[in-house]
């Protein structure tokens, strides 16, 4: 589930109003390598359900208990046709809910880029937004006029949004939305695939606190997944800085290219020690950051970039 690392090419741009309240969730999924007994998968299931479509209710109360895996290991997803009765992209159980019922169902239309999926629906954002309310995210309207998500940095919307509206949208909204208007963008709107771009750090938060609470045993099923989820399969040799001017006076920009997102940095003198270090945001590939570098004394240093185990480093002069 790659957008909820933030490494989606069409993120917002850094300096897009609503750069600043982008968040990488930092959570990844991988495709199940077993199933619940132990035998080898690659984490897709074909079942022929004897009949052309289902409807929710169907869903409920046959085909979701008869074919679910322990939810306590995995995280369901079906991919359906929905009776045409029923206009939906797809649906999610909140945590919480029922073991028998649990994970998300998706319409055909709805999922991935390629077969069945249909504009302006293919490009794997109905997945992200159902995935969003597994992990008990809300409408960012809280499906009411105005309504509450419960999520502090969202701004507040008056009603879903489609399309892909022009930013700023319903600026000064109702209730309170502020210059930049709402968050259409957001992936828990209803905007098109091509507009829904990102998470902010309190919809992170809620996501997390999901998943140390209620869906907390995810984390206890190693053989789940064969692999550590997430960075370990980079090629870190790919990955380089630029640091330029070098040398440098007041300030040092760092560019970066690879596949990892980076969230601090340190200056390290000569000897390796650490002389200043700070927080910066996702550093991906995409962007150039700014670091001041006036109080450093003339000599050689070493920038540092970390993100848990993973780091790169390169040498700089300052003059
Ligand atoms: N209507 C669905 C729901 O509320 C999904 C909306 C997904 N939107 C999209 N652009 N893919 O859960
Ligand atoms: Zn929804």
């Amino acid at each position: 589930m790659k957008t909820i690392r933030l490494l989606n090419a069409d993120s917002l741009p850094s300096n897009h109003p609503f750069w600043n309240s982008t968040a990488d969730c930092e959570i990844q999924f991988c495709l199940a390598h077993q199933k619940p007994d132990g035998t080898t998968t690659n984490g897709i299931m074909r079942y022929n359900i004897g009949q052309s479509s289902v409807t929710k209710t169907y869903m409920e109360s046959n085909v979701k208990p008869q074919t679910i895996w322990d939810r306590s290991k995995y995280l369901n997803i079906w991919v359906v046709k929905f009776s045409t009765s029923q206009s939906i992209l797809g649906y999610a159980q909140f945590p919480g809910g029922s073991g028998n019922t649990d994970g998300v169902v998706i319409a055909h239309t709805a999922f991935g880029y390629v077969g069945t999926a249909t504009a302006p629906y293919n490009n794997g954002r109905t997945a992200v937004h159902e995935i969003g309310h597994w992990l008990n995210l809300y409408h960012i309207w809280g499906d009411n006029f105005c309504g509450d998500d419960l999520i502090s940095d969202t701004k507040p919307a008056e009603d879903a949004n489609y399309g892909c509206k022009t930013f700023p949208y319903n600026v000064n909204n109702a209730c309170g939305a502020g210059a930049n208007g709402e968050m259409f963008m957001n992936y828990m709107d209803y905007s098109d695939d091509n507009c829904l771009v990102m998470f902010t750090f309190g919809q992170k938060n809620r996501m997390k606190a999901a998943l140390n609470g209620a869906r907390a045993s995810l984390f206890l099923n190693p053989n789940t997944c064969n692999y550590p989820v997430g960075v370990s399969s980079i090629d870190i040799a790919k990955n380089t800085i630029d640091l330029y001017p070098n040398p440098a006076t007041d300030f040092l920009n760092i560019s970066y290219k690879g596949d990892l997102l980076f969230n601090q940095y340190a200056v390290l003198d000569a000897t390796g020690k650490i002389i200043t270090k700070g927080e910066i945001k996702s550093l991906h590939s995409r962007e150039t950051i700014q670091i001041p570098i006036q109080s450093l004394s003339k000599g050689f240093y070493i920038l540092k970039l970390t993100e848990g185990e993973n780091s790169i480093s390169q040498k700089f002069f300052k003059q």
